[in-house]
């Protein structure tokens, strides 16, 4: 294979998925409305087709013009999105579609693609725009791969658990990475053996390629981090990379409450440990980057940035309430 047509491409996984393909040299093409800042408009390695996914004309009129050997699809959020782009793109050698780890449907350690069911998705779900459904229609776009993919056309599709990296505009891991900057004590909620799983972002466009290369149609593949950290070893492992002595406090639901906060107020706290086996992703020859490494180019970037992920700060008036309840304890 030797040309891919990203669609999206320009804010995040797609971002690294064209430096990714690039590094293995191949002739790239974005496609999208051009309404986020494109960090390779000047790059003339980078071709540019403008369009919205959502208009099937003009994917088919990308489809003619670039006849590309692969597609990944970045920007599918609804069941319709992947049901229109395996049609159009029918023929290519690979269609490679980004599901979520929130397509499975059933809590279990780990989370198989194989055994583990998919969420169901209602007519009402595959067209409604609430975070709520999210799972729900991705799941259901997985299903449509499966479908096209018993037509004979070569789709695949790459479940990511929870993405971070270099331009992460969730801000997620900002927030932590923020927390350990700024301060000397670092509350985590819950006794800090909490495991949300997480995948570094250049690890996830290697596998999106990788399974355009090697991957077997019909298929899903899980990407997370071969080796998975908890909370309290993911702040541990920033303030090792930035250099910092923070002190990690443990605060459980009953101490949270005296600051009138709950474990849910803290972003990448999960009760109940969401966890993705990716045996069949490195079955094909994938491997992931040292959690050291991820996390050094994580914190440069972060650095060097204006995130600060606020938007997720429970309040550090509250915080230094419930430490002042527990330091009489
Ligand atoms: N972040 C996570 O933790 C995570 C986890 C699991 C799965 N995922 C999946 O990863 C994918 C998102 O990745 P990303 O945002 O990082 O990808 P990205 O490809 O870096 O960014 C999104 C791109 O899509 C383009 N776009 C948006 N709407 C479009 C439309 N209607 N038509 C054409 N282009 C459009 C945007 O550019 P313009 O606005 O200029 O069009 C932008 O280039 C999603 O499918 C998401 O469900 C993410």
């Amino acid at each position: 294979m030797d040309t891919a047509l990203v669609i999206g491409g320009t804010r995040f996984i797609g971002r690294h998925l064209v430096d990714d393909l690039l590094a293995h040299d191949y002739d790239v093409t974005l496609f999208n409305r051009g309404n986020h800042d494109d960090p390779f408009a000047e790059d003339d390695r980078v071709d540019h087709v403008q369009g919205d996914r959502t208009n099937d004309s003009a994917l088919e009129a990308a489809a003619a013009d670039v006849d590309p050997d692969a597609v990944f699809d970045c920007v599918a959020y609804y069941p319709r999105d992947v049901r229109a782009a395996t049609e159009i793109f029918a023929d290519v050698d690979a269609y490679v579609y980004i599901s979520s780890g929130d397509a499975y449907g059933r809590e279990e350690i780990p989370k198989r693609e194989d055994e583990t069911p998919m969420r169901p998705c209602s007519p009402d779900q595959a067209t409604d725009e609430s975070d709520d459904t999210y799972g729900n229609r991705k799941a259901e776009g997985d299903r449509a791969v499966v479908a096209a993919a018993d037509r004979g056309v070569n789709t695949m599709s790459v479940r990511p658990c929870i993405v971070y990296g270099p331009h992460d505009y969730t801000e997620r891991l900002d927030f932590w990475l923020d927390r350990v900057l700024e301060y000397d004590r670092v509350i985590v909620p819950g006794d800090g053996t909490n495991v949300w799983h997480r995948a570094y972002v250049e690890d996830v466009a290697s596998a999106l390629r990788i399974v355009a290369e090697r991957g077997e149609p019909g298929e899903f593949y899980n990407v997370g981090d071969r080796r998975i950290v908890t909370l309290e070893e993911m702040v541990d492992l920033i303030a090792d990379t930035a250099d910092r002595d923070v002190e990690v406090v443990h605060a459980g639901p009953r101490e949270l409450e005296a600051g009138g906060l709950s474990t849910d107020d803290y972003v990448l706290y999960r009760d109940y440990p969401h966890v993705l086996s990716t045996a069949k992703l490195a079955a094909l020859g994938w491997e992931s980057t040292p959690l050291e490494e991820a996390m050094a180019r994580t914190l440069e970037e972060h650095e060097a940035s204006d995130r600060d992920g606020s938007e997720y700060d429970p309040g550090r008036d509250a915080e230094e309430r419930v430490l002042g309840i527990l330091d009489t304890l």
